[in-house]
Order: C-alpha cells, then sequence, then structure tokens
C-alpha cells in the first residue's frame, strides 16, 4: 500500500508536466517521469544527552546534498523530521510517522542503537529505504539485516575491537570496564573484550547505569577502591562530557588512565576542556587526518555551519555521499530498487574518514584509528585496525 501510494505521487499524469520534464532532461524511462520530489525523512535526536550528534548528522548529509545542488539523481528533496528523544520505546511509532504519515523514499536514522530496533523493524516491514548515519546495533547488520538497510557508521564493536592491544602493549592488563547498560555500550565491551582477553588482560569489574544516567559518583568512588592499571568506557555526547569532567574532579585523571571507543571525546572537546586532555581512544575518525579529503571537509563544514565537525558529522556526510550514488545510478528512479540496492552495495566511499567498502551486510569496511585529545583536538597517533569489517554473523539478504 505504501509502494502504491509513492508510485502515485511520482507518475507525471499532465501533459503539460511531462513536456517541462522532458526538456528539463528529468525523464527517467517511458511514463516513469521522476519529477516530483524524493521524501527524506530525517529521524534523528533533537534533543537529550545525543541532541548534538543529531545536529552534527543533519548538517553532514545537507552538506553533502548541497555540494550537489542540493538535489538527488537529478531530483529536489523534500525532508521530513522527527525528534527520536532516544527514547527506544517511541522507535516503531516515530520511523511510522515517516513511512506511513509522511510517505518518505528514504529514512536517514538513528543515533541510539535501542531506538534503532525500531526503526529496524519499520524498515524491514516496509521495504523503505534506510541509511543509518550512527547507531552501532550490531543486528542491524547481522541477524537483522536487510536488502534496503545500509550503514554509514560502525557496529558497536567496531571501535573498541582495536583497543585492547594498545593496553596490553603498555602492560595495562587489569581493567574496570564502565558505560551504560544498554546494547551500545555492551557491543563495545565485547568488542574490547576481543583484543583484551586473549592477549592476557583480564576485566576486573565491569560497572554500568542505565542510559541516559550520569549520576556517575558512586561509580567513581568504587573505581578508586579497586585501582586498576586503567580505566575503559563507552559514553557519548552530553553524558561524555559529564563522564569526563566528573573523572577529573574525583581526582582520578593522571593517576588511572582513562580510555574510551573514540565518541567519548567526539564533539565535546570543547565543553570538557582540559578534562580530556591525554585520554586516548580508537575511533574510524580523526580531527587531523592529514589528507585533502579531511580538510576540504572542515574547511566546509566550518564554514556552512559556523562549527567543527566531529565523527557524527562525517557519517552523516557519508549517508548523504551514499544516497547520492545510488539516486545518480538509478536517475531518481526509487522504484528500481535493485539496481538502487546494488549501487549502494558496491559503493567505494571517499569519506573524510579515508575511502571505505560496503560489506555484504551493509556494514563500513574501515580503518580504526588510535587517537589521543591534544590542544583540544583528537590527533591520530596510528591505525589500529586496518579495513576493519564486521563479522555479519547471521545476516541472510534473503
Ligand atoms: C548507539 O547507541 O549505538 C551509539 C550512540 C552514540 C554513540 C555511539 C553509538
Amino acid at each position: 500500500m505504501i509502494l502504491a501510494t509513492t508510485t502515485r505521487r511520482q507518475i507525471i499524469t499532465s501533459s503539460a508536466a511531462l513536456a517541462g520534464a522532458a526538456s528539463a532532461g528529468f525523464l527517467a524511462t517511458g511514463a516513469q517521469a521522476q519529477t516530483s520530489k524524493l521524501r527524506v525523512g530525517l529521524m534523528l535526536p533533537y534533543t537529550g544527552t545525543f541532541a548534538q550528534l543529531g545536529v552534527a548528522i543533519e548538517n553532514g548529509f545537507r552538506l553533502a546534498l548541497n555540494e550537489q545542488g542540493g538535489k538527488l539523481g537529478g531530483r529536489e528533496v523534500e525532508f521530513f523530521k522527527v525528534d527520536d528523544e532516544s527514547e527506544p520505546a517511541k522507535g516503531i511509532e516515530n520511523a511510522n510517522k515517516l513511512v506511513q504519515r509522511d510517505k518518505v523514499d528514504a529514512i536517514i536514522g538513528t543515533v541510539h542503537s535501542g531506538v534503532q530496533m525500531g526503526i529496524q523493524k519499520v524498515a524491514r516491514d516496509s521495504g523503505v529505504l534506510s541509511i543509518i548515519p550512527n547507531a552501532g546495533l550490531g543486528a542491524a547488520t547481522r541477524a537483522l539485516c536487510a536488502p534496503n538497510v545500509f550503514r554509514t557508521s560502525f557496529t558497536n564493536s567496531q571501535p573498541t575491537h582495536a583497543l585492547g592491544p594498545v593496553l596490553l602493549a603498555k602492560g595495562q592488563k587489569k581493567v574496570v570496564w564502565i558505560s551504560w547498560k544498554y546494547a551500545a555500550g555492551d557491543e563495545s565491551l565485547e568488542g574490547f573484550k576481543e583484543g583484551f582477553i586473549a592477549g592476557g588482560g583480564s576485566i576486573v569489574k565491569e560497572l554500568g547505569l542505565p542510559f541516559p544516567n550520569v549520576e556517575f559518583q558512586a561509580l567513581l568512588t568504587e573505581i578508586a577502591a579497586l585501582k586498576p592499571d586503567a580505566v575503559v568506557c563507552f559514553f557519548s555526547g552530553g553524558g561524555a562530557v559529564k563522564f569526563l569532567k566528573d573523572y577529573a574532579a574525583a581526582g582520578l585523571k593522571g593517576k588511572i588512565p582513562l580510555y574510551g571507543s573514540g565518541f567519548l571525546t567526539e564533539g565535546v572537546l570543547e565543553a570538557a576542556g582540559s578534562a580530556a586532555e591525554g585520554v586516548m581512544t580508537t575511533l574510524h575518525y580523526a580531527d587531523s587526518l592529514d589528507t585533502p579529503r579531511n580538510k576540504a571537509f572542515r574547511l566546509a563544514y566550518a564554514k556552512a555551519f559556523k562549527m567543527q565537525p566531529d565523527v557524527y558529522a562525517v557519517q552523516g556526510y557519508d549517508a548523504g555521499l551514499l544516497l547520492i550514488k545510488g539516486a545518480n545510478a538509478v536517475k531518481g528512479d526509487f522504484t528500481k530498487k535493485v539496481d538502487l540496492y546494488k549501487s549502494m552495495g558496491g559503493a567505494v566511499i571517499d569519506s573524510p574518514r579515508g575511502k571505505w567498502t560496503m560489506s555484504k551486510a551493509h556494514n563500513p569496511i574501515q580503518d580504526i584509528y588510535l587517537r589521543v585529545v591534544k590542544n583540544g583536538e583528537n590527533k591520530v597517533l596510528s591505525v589500529a585496525a586496518k579495513a576493519l569489517s564486521d563479522s555479519g554473523a547471521g545476516c541472510k539478504m534473503g
């Protein structure tokens, strides 16, 4: 029913309009003219602890489209926005607002792994094209993968996979893990364990608190008493700023080295100030990547939005690049799903993070960098993992 509605909307019925479309060079094949606007749904957090992440993703996405004159495959774009509030309980309802009410041709969303579960269900049930610009929910490109779902970010275990060997090389073998207790925290821990336990490391305590709780005090007191060699964590957005500041205020900074999945120091460096200096993380992007591509992106982003980009902006930008690639391949005709998905699945994305390719399960195969915060910037120290792919375990595209 949704498909039928979309098709009806896209067919030009008046001959005058057809003639106009022909002269504008928009015609696809035969009567399948594509002159109506493509409807793009943005389902992102615009309030709460991940609000800044949502804004950065939207900015990055719009920047990519604006570099193409604001069009997708020759068609104008109309945006529909939903603030998902990082609220998993509203995930399905919010995704359905875009699919059923707004009849979007594609959903770009979201940030939070729990909310992504809702989008994943709606995307699988409706067949609407969905691009994940952040949420690392493993299942989205493993057991629950789908031909119409693509990710331009990571699986939660990818960034932390390369972190264990970094600690082991420094002789830091006993660590405390701390994170929010939901899929992103749990799966980041899984990734960390892969590279840490096998190399002889042990996790003396796994600490957690519910998302988006930021009452860290009791847990920091416990860490001080445990005296581990290091602390490793997953936090992001407003919660990351609070954790960095509380860690320093508790007197732990400088005593017990702090490491994290790189989100800990993304988009927060100004707010966290000296509390973030010296923190080492692993991630698929770093501000200081010394490539013409990254420099040009950072300049264009800063000029357009009067702020510095971060990994979320890069992932949003890459979602735009991916959609542009698909849309160009089908000349804006999103009913040509086989060709659309084939083009997107085979994409090589020339990203500010470095070139990456799409795995069979539609997740990036990408380099992971070891970074350190120095003078308010995430500086690259080395490539911690080259062309890292996720297992895609259980993915059957059907
Ligand atoms: C997640 O929920 O998947 C997530 C949120 C913020 C940063 C990274 C991952």
